[in-house]
């Protein structure tokens, strides 16, 4: 945002009432119409400001635009979405985000935007992003590990979106279900996909993306039994703003101290205090079988531990987890 527009926006901010086009200009220094077009490009920005003759322009309140300058009004991390690049409609913002790592955006880079055309999720299926509604938003790692060290970053990133979650809504119960997703009363509410570029010894990068269902209303039939979000959880609505802030701030929290206990070890217990599926009789389909078993929770890469009927253990990497003969509910 230019100098000028910053300004404007700040004192636009500090008044609840209209201020004239003249006292801007004045108090800044410029014409009326150099204000006219910073209002324009604040309003191309997403602010809703209103404009009435002989008073002025008065901020808007309400706007929830998961744009930079609002995710930095709250944001207090060290490197996390200290780059934030918003896009109003984009396919996907995993997509974007791979594009931008692979031309050298740095560590801790964010992607978010309003609506997804091509929303992703994992096993390719699709992620239900309508504009105006939910949170969309990937995160650029250049984490120095191997690829099977960056594998454990997905029990990371659900940590840090489940305690977004806690933070907006403290009273739902918010379950982890393996790999990634979050389940509130049987329906999911919050899914990642982490995609990574790597060489066999060396990760490039790792995009996180993270979609959380906020205020949509779930009119699709299709997702109407299997997906939640926090309005038709709560009959309230939330704001996207502050869950990217939650989610950036609990990640970057969970992440630096990854890297320097170097393994799982610290969150295991947590992680499992909050998941679906712990002790559970559940079936997880990997690529080529199905296997069944009770879930003993994770290990410290990340892996499934379910002991199977002969009472053996076996670790599965990735999969899909569905609970053995009963609903998903917690
Ligand atoms: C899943 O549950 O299968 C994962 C869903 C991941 C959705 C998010 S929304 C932001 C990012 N962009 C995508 O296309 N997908 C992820």
């Amino acid at each position: 945002m230019s100098g000028m527009s910053a300004r404007i926006l700040k004192m636009l901010r500090n008044n609840r009432d209209y201020i004239s086009g003249e006292d801007i200009s004045a108090e800044l220094g410029v014409s009326r119409s150099a204000v006219w077009k910073s209002i324009g490009k604040l309003r191309d920005k997403g602010y809703i400001i209103d404009a009435v003759s002989n008073r002025g322009y008065r901020l808007s309140e309400g706007i929830d635009l998961p744009i930079s300058d609002e995710i930095h009004r709250y944001l207090e991390t060290e490197c996390f979405g200290s780059e934030i690049v918003y896009m109003d409609s984009v396919d996907s913002t995993n997509n974007l985000a791979m594009t931008l790592a692979a031309r050298g955006a740095v560590h801790g880079t964010v992607v978010t935007a309003d609506q997804q055309t091509d929303g992703r999720g994992r096993l390719g299926r699709e992620w239900i992003s309508p504009p105006g509604t939910n949170l969309y938003l990937s995160i650029i790692l250049r984490p120095e590990v191997s690829p099977a060290g960056a594998s454990q970053i997905p029990v990371l990133s659900v940590m840090a979106s489940i305690k977004a979650l806690e933070r907006t809504v403290s009273d739902l119960p918010f379950r982890i279900k393996w790999p990634n997703d979050i389940y509130c009363r049987g329906r999911k509410v919050s899914g990642t996909l982490c995609e990574m570029k790597a060489e066999i010894d060396r990760v490039n990068h790792v995009v996180v993306g993270t979609g959380i269902n906020i205020n949509m209303k779930l009119p699709d039939d299709s997702i109407k039994d299997k997906a939640t979000s926090l309005l038709v959880e709560t009959g309230n609505e939330y704001s996207r703003v502050r869950l990217a802030v939650f989610l950036l701030e609990e990640f970057e929290r969970v992440y630096k101290r990854w890297l320097i206990e170097g393994n799982l070890e610290f969150i295991i217990d947590e992680w499992n205090s909050f998941s679906l599926l712990k002790d559970k009789q559940i079936e997880v389909r990997t690529a080529n079988r199905t296997v069944r078993g009770k879930a003993l929770g994770i290990d410290l890469n990340g892996a499934l531990k379910l002991e199977l009927p002969d009472g053996s253990v076996r670790f599965v990497y990735a999969g899909t987890a569905t609970l053995h003969g009963a609903s998903q509910g917690s």
